[in-house]
């Protein structure tokens, strides 16, 4: 069966869609049936495209994320999937805030698949390294990956 899963940020233009577009190719590479998708807590960049260095960072390691667009989070998320994973702590209260009375749909620190290295992934907008934050999205996707069914 599909596992529809859906990755959380704080702006869904850096951390969240190059979660999104990491995963959705190496499942595509491994024929896993997924469905991804990607969003804000913050609805400050709906409908812009991941933001300039996140795509440039993405590509430069061959996942081309130009296609997504920034969406808020929204408590119907709690039905479409199947699994919902969070950035940081903070993503998580957000998340957590918009649960639908009695919805069991589970919501998890992605770096939960890593364990014994960092819990969050910092935010490369602040931090500016791309590049670290990309080296943690990978290794969490595969382990991520690893865990479907
Ligand atoms: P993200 O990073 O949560 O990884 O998308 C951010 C992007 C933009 C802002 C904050 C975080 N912002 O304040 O606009």
């Amino acid at each position: 069966m599909t596992q529809r899963i859906l990755f959380v940020c704080l702006g869904n233009i850096c951390r969240s869609p190059s979660a999104e577009g990491v995963f959705r190719e190496i499942a595509a590479q491994a024929g896993a049936d997924v469905a991804t998708d990607s969003a804000g807590t913050a609805d400050w960049h709906t409908g812009k495209p991941p933001y300039e260095p996140a795509q440039e960072a993405a590509l430069g390691r061959g996942y081309d994320i130009s296609d997504l667009r920034a969406r808020q989070i929204c408590p119907d998320d709690f039905d479409r999937f199947d699994l919902i994973l969070g950035m940081d702590h903070e993503n998580i209260a957000g998340i957590e805030a918009l649960r639908p009375h009695g919805s069991p749909t589970p919501v998890r620190l992605f770096l939960d698949y890593l364990p014994g290295g960092p819990d969050e992934v910092p935010d490369p907008y602040f931090t500016r390294d791309f590049e670290g934050a990309l080296d943690l999205i990978e290794a969490a996707s595969k382990a991520l990956l690893a865990s479907l069914d």
